[in-house]
């Protein structure tokens, strides 16, 4: 990982800061650069809005349109009421904070750090320490372990089943990864307390992976251990799967869960799948939750040119090097077409702004008219990308992060080449954005007289004599799709119960109870999660931390830099959200 400090709340108004993961390799590779999570939160409201007419100033009490951004009550519990206050009880006690720090600072204190390039487990070292990880669990967890079936997968990779007395029944997915990104050893001296100290303050605990992910993964089973201790017995199947090298791809990890995740209980075997994402946080006024949907898909593409070499006393007017930079100049001129599109994610996300205090009024009027006009689209289009974090989730990015050429002063240099990385819209695709960069350059490769092989495809005439060549290639890997967009409409039951328990567990943790207290929106994760190989066990799949992800001003996360610390109280709260979220998927009457 870099040792960039990343800043938060420093954005134009509209987004949450991101949690940008950036895993940078060694030996100038780059391997599937598993980067992070950005969301762009956005929300809605229960509150009304008297849209289309009444474009007033924001009035928190109004009739309630129910076509923008709909908002659910909270969702409490029924069968399971009692249980679910008993465990609320509990979790307000100082005694059990003592409990969930332990539990936590004892996971953080065990160093799971994964490398980009580590070579397969039994093969590299560097793995064995999630065997210590896992002892460690057994111990932690003695009635989850003695509870649930545990299935490893390529050693370190975890599968718990707690199995419900219906089989019928299609399983809650929970999943949540054993690994945490390395501490850059120059920076460990800018740590308040060591990286991986586990220090509790008294109000945080401190360390690598307190928060990412460490406090999802013991967040869940600290509450199945609670539930037990109660003696809940599940009716409905929960599942809990775990990676072990989520920060950098997944490959060894969770690739190698899916297909056994897929045989146990089958392709949509699954009724729905939280992994960790995007949390909570205040924007124009109101807090707003923002469960990711969908993923941004990924794309490096290599620009490789090559000409003739010899002495450079006798260069050609260009060289590799000097085409390249101009190829690179003008990709950088041209970026990609942005648009919000009426029924995209990021629109609906757009759309839940108008449920907040604080927007400006003629944004808030042009978002609401945009379902029907055109022009209004177009100008709430123009005001959002004001932000470009906002720009940046809606459509696909190029960046270009690597370039090489030439091998002595005085030598023409026979190559060139650079990479430009890709995050692609999810109104895009991977054949789209090749198709998209191979076009961009015709007009060059012929002007500099360069033969052109796009992607395996002659561009030019193969027999033309050229000067040179010009080669675009996936870099790497594989480019990835985005992910399906999972449903969030009306009838969307997974989501719908997802928000509900998103707003109980909120406002139980207050003490509210009224259905103002946040918002609930769809979110977008600019990065990947291991969930990129559980597209087949269900189309509900939202990447959400029950965490503020905001984490006001001053505060910084430390999410993949220096200082990553979390709240005891917002680490009590996740447990009550996977408290509540495994009470009410258990009750529910989905499939
Ligand atoms: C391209 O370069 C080749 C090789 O130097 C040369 O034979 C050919 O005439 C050039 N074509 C054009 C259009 O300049």
């Amino acid at each position: 990982m870099s040792a960039t400090n990343e800043k938060t709340n420093e954005f134009l108004p509209g987004v949450l800061p991101p949690r940008t993961r950036r895993t940078l390799s060694s030996g100038g590779r780059i391997v599937a650069l598993r980067t992070g999570l950005v969301v762009l939160a956005v929300f809605a409201s229960t509150f009304l809005w008297r849209a289309p007419y009444g474009i007033g100033p924001y009035h928190s009490h109004q009739e309630f349109n129910a076509d923008i951004c709909p908002q659910v009550s909270e969702l409490i519990p029924k069968s399971n009421g009692a249980l679910w206050r008993a465990l609320g009880e509990t979790y307000e006690t100082d005694a059990f904070k003592m409990r969930a720090v332990d539990w936590l600072a004892g996971a953080v204190r065990i160093p799971t750090e994964s490398y980009d390039q580590m070579d397969p487990v039994g093969t590299d070292p560097r793995w064995e320490k999630f065997g210590v990880f896992h002892d460690y669990l057994l111990k932690a967890f003695p009635l989850v372990h003695a509870s649930l079936e545990v299935t490893k997968v390529n050693t370190y990779g975890l599968i718990y089943v707690w199995k419900g007395t219906s089989s019928s029944l299609k399983p809650l997915l929970l999943a949540a990864h054993q690994d945490v990104v390395p501490v850059e050893e120059t920076t460990i001296d800018q740590w308040q307390y060591p990286p991986f100290s586990g220090h509790f303050d008294g109000e945080r605990i401190w360390g690598r992976g307190s928060q990412d992910d460490k406090s999802g993964l013991i967040g869940i089973l600290s509450a199945m251990e609670n539930m037990l201790e109660n003696k809940f017995q599940p009716t409905r199947t929960v599942v809990l799967a775990s990676g072990f090298d989520e920060e950098t791809s997944g490959l060894h990890g969770a690739q190698m869960l899916a297909p056994v995740l897929l045989e146990m209980f089958g392709e949509n075997g699954y009724a729905m799948l939280v992994d960790e994402g995007s949390g909570y946080g205040e924007q124009f006024g109101r807090v707003i939750a923002t469960p990711g949907v969908s993923e941004k898909g990924y794309l490096d593409v290599m620009i490789n040119v090559a000409s003739p070499g010899g002495h450079s006393s006798l260069p050609p007017l260009h060289t590799s090097i000097g085409i390249l930079a101009d190829l690179l100049v003008n990709i950088e001129k041209n970026p990609f077409e942005v648009h919000l599109e009426r029924g995209s994610s990021t629109y609906k996300i757009a759309q839940c702004l108008v449920h907040t205090p604080d927007l400006p009024a003629s944004l808030r009027r042009d978002i609401i008219h945009a379902e029907h006009s055109e022009l209004a689209l177009r100008r709430a289009e123009h005001e959002l990308f004001k932000n470009p974090m906002f720009k940046n989730l809606v459509g696909t990015t190029q960046a270009i992060d690597l370039i090489h050429g030439g091998v002595k002063v005085n030598a023409l240099p026979e190559q060139a080449w650079a990479v430009v990385n890709h995050r692609i819209s999810t109104q895009s695709s991977v054949a789209a954005t090749k198709g998209r960069d191979t076009e961009l350059l015709i007009s060059l490769a012929s002007q500099f007289n360069l033969s052109y092989t796009a992607f395996g495809a002659r561009i030019t005439d193969a027999d033309a004599p050229a000067f040179g060549t010009l080669t675009l290639s996936e870099a790497y890997t594989h480019g990835l799709e985005p992910a399906p967009v999972s449903p969030t409409g009306h009838d969307a039951v997974p989501y719908q119960l997802l928000s509900g328990t998103i707003r109980a567990a909120y406002n139980s943790h207050r003490g509210l109870s009224n259905d103002d207290s946040l918002i609930i929106s769809p979110g977008i994760m600019s990065g990947n999660t291991d969930t990129r190989y559980y597209w087949k066990l269900t189309e509900h799949i939202f990447r959400y931390g029950h965490t503020d992800g905001a984490r006001g001003g001053s505060i910084i996360s430390g999410v993949h830099t220096v200082n990553e610390a979390i709240k005891i109280s917002n680490f009590v709260e996740m447990i009550r959200f996977f408290t509540t979220l495994i009470l009410n998927v258990d009750e529910s009457e989905l499939p």
